[in-house]
C-alpha cells in the first residue's frame, strides 16, 4: 500500500519532538508501509535536501537508542521531502495537489500539526483544492478549540468537507501501551468485572503528575492552563477507560459510544460542587531533584501576573447504575514532586472485621494500582497474615499489607511501540479505535466549561504551591472531606 503523509507545521516543535522520531521508529521496525512519502510543509524556503539535513540534525536530541545510524537515516530520508506553503494561500494548495498527483497514493494523510487557529483554514483549502477525496485522512492535534463554542466551530467546518471516518483527532494518551493495557485489563479478563462497581469500589483516583514546568511553551500554556491542556482530554479519556461499560466489540464506534455515555453521565456542576470539588493551583518557586526552579509567573512567555492554573484537582461522579455515589478524583499538574501517572482503584473495606488489628478494615487494604508512567504495570494490594505480634506474653495474629506487582516493561520489554508510532500507523491503516470522535470531544468541553466560567468570574487567583510538592494543600483537604487521601499521603 502506498501512502503520502503531509505534515503541515513541518518545521514545528511537534514534528521534531514526536512525529519524526515516531516515524523513524516505525521505519526501523519495518512497520511503515514501503513506498510511502513524507512531505514536511511550512513557510520556510527549503529544498528537500535542506529539510532532510534539518531533520537529521534534530535527531541529535533524541535518546541514543532511538537515533538512526548514517545508513539508516539515508534510507529513511529517501522517503522525506519538503514543500513551501503559505497555508492561507489557495495557490499553494494547487502546488500540493500537483505534487501529490505526480504519483497518486492509496492513502493520503494530512497531519495538521499547526496552531489550532489554522485547522479550519487548512481543511477548507484542502477541500477547495479537491484534496478531500475518499483516500484522504486528516489528523488534528489537540487542543481542538479553546472552549465548547470554538471546538464546535472547528468540528463543523471539518465535518463539512470530510466524513467522520476521515477525521483522526489525536489524544496521544490513548496511544500509550499502558493505556491500551488498561483496556486489556478490563475487557480481556473476567476477573475484575464483577468487582468493577459501586458495591465493591469505594473511590477511584486518577493522577497525572509531571515534574517538568512549561518548558518553551510558556506563551501557549499561559493561554491554555491545566484544565484545557490535560483534564479536558487526557484525564477524561482515562476516566472513560476506567468507567465505561464493556463495548460490544472492538470497533471504533462501539468503543466511542461507551466512552460518550460516561462523559454524558458525569455529574453536572452546581455552584456548591464548583466551590467544594475543584481546586486550582499555580506553582511558585521550589526545588526539583535538588535544583532550584523558578515560579510559573517567572517562566519565559508567561504573564508575570498570570492567573493560569498549572494544577487541578477535582472530584466528580459518574451518575449511572454502576457508579452512583462513587467519587472519582482527578489531579494533574506541572512541577509536582515527580513524573507519575497512575490510577488507583480503592476497594471497600471488609464488611466485618474479625482480625483485631489496626489494618483490618483500613481503606489502604485492597487497592488496584494501574501504573501508566514512568513504569507500566499493575499492583494489587492485599492483606496477608504476617508475623505474629507478641503482646503481654501472648501471640496475636496480625495482618500485614502485601502486594502483587506486575511490571509490563520487564515482561514485554520497554521497547514496545510508542504512542505516536502506534497512532501514526493506525491513521495509515485507517483504524479509528484510538482516536476521539467529535461528540466525545464536545461532551468533554461541555463538562469542563462551567469550571472555566466559574474561574473567570472569580476575583481570586489559583492557590500557590511550591514546585516539587504535590500541589496545594486544598487538594488534600478536598479528598479528606470524604474520608480518603491521595496515595502518597495514606
Ligand atoms: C500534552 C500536554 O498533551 O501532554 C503537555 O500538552 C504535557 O503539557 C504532555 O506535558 C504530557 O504527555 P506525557 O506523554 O509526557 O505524559
Amino acid at each position: 500500500m502506498s501512502f503520502d503523509l503531509i505534515l503541515f507545521g513541518g518545521t514545528g516543535d511537534l514534528v521534531w519532538r514526536k512525529i519524526m522520531p515516531a516515524l523513524f521508529q516505525a521505519f526501523r521496525h519495518g512497520s511503515l508501509p514501503a513506498g510511502g512519502r513524507i512531505v514536511g510543509v511550512a513557510r520556510d524556503d527549503l529544498s528537500d535536501d535542506q529539510y532532510r539535513a534539518l531533520i537529521k540534525s534534530r535527531f541529535d536530541n533524541v535518546e541514543l537508542a532511538k537515533r538512526p545510524s548514517e545508513e539508516e537515516f539515508s534510507r529513511f530520508a529517501a522517503m522525506l521531502g519538503y514543500l513551501r506553503m503559505d497555508l492561507s494561500n489557495p495557490a499553494d494548495y494547487a502546488g500540493l495537489a500537483a505534487r501529490l498527483q505526480q504519483r497518486p497514493a492509496d492513502v493520503v494523510v494530512m497531519y495538521v500539526a499547526t496552531a489550532p487557529s489554522l485547522f479550519t483554514v487548512v481543511c477548507e483549502q484542502i477541500a477547495a483544492a479537491g484534496l478531500n477525496g475518499p483516500q484522504t485522512r486528516v489528523v488534528l492535534e489537540k487542543p481542538l478549540g479553546h472552549d465548547l463554542a470554538s471546538n464546535r466551530a472547528i468540528n463543523k467546518t471539518v465535518r463539512s468537507v470530510l466524513s467522520e471516518q476521515q477525521i483522526f483527532r489525536i489524544d496521544h494518551y490513548l496511544g500509550k501501551p499502558s493505556v491500551q493495557n488498561l483496556f486489556a485489563l478490563r475487557f480481556g479478563n473476567s476477573l475484575f468485572e464483577p468487582l468493577w462497581r459501586r458495591e465493591t469500589i469505594a473511590n477511584i483516583q486518577i493522577t497525572i503528575a509531571e515534574d517538568l514546568g512549561v518548558e518553551k511553551r510558556g506563551a501557549f500554556y499561559d493561554n491554555t492552563g491545566a484544565l484545557r491542556d490535560m483534564v479536558q482530554n487526557h484525564a477524561l479519556q482515562l476516566l472513560c477507560a476506567i468507567g465505561m461499560e464493556p463495548p460490544i466489540n472492538s470497533h471504533a464506534d462501539a468503543i466511542r459510544d461507551e466512552k460518550l455515555k460516561v462523559l454524558r453521565s458525569l455529574k453536572a456542576w452546581t455552584p456548591e460542587t464548583l466551590s467544594q470539588h475543584v481546586v486550582r493551583g499555580q506553582y511558585a518557586a521550589g526545588n526539583i531533584d535538588g535544583e532550584a526552579v523558578p515560579a510559573y509567573r517567572d517562566e519565559k512567555g508567561v504573564n508575570p501576573e498570570s492567573t493560569t492554573e498549572t494544577f487541578v484537582a477535582l472530584r466528580t461522579e459518574i451518575a449511572n447504575w454502576r457508579w452512583a455515589g462513587v467519587p472519582f478524583y482527578i489531579r494533574t499538574g506541572k512541577r509536582l514532586a515527580g513524573r507519575d501517572a497512575h490510577i488507583e482503584v480503592n476497594f471497600r473495606p471488609a464488611p466485618h472485621a474479625i482480625f483485631k488489628t489496626s489494618l483490618a478494615g483500613s481503606n489502604v487494604a485492597n487497592r488496584l494500582v494501574i501504573n501508566l508512567q514512568p513504569k507500566d504495570g499493575l499492583e494489587l494490594h492485599l492483606l496477608a497474615q504476617g508475623a505474629d505480634q507478641r503482646t503481654g506474653g501472648r501471640n496475636t495474629p496480625s495482618l500485614a499489607p502485601v502486594q502483587l506487582d506486575l511490571d509490563f516493561d520487564k515482561r514485554f520489554g520497554s521497547e514496545r511501540v510508542g504512542a505516536y508510532e502506534r497512532l501514526l500507523l493506525d491513521v495509515i491503516d485507517g483504524r479509528l479505535n484510538l482516536f476521539v470522535r467529535s461528540d466525545e470531544q464536545e461532551e468533554a468541553w461541555r463538562w469542563v466549561e462551567p469550571i472555566l466560567d466559574s474561574w473567570s468570574s472569580q476575583a481570586s487567583a489559583p492557590r500557590p504551591y511550591a514546585a516539587g510538592t504535590w500541589g496545594p494543600s486544598a487538594a488534600s483537604a478536598m479528598i479528606a472531606r470524604d474520608g480518603y487521601c491521595w496515595s502518597e499521603e495514606c
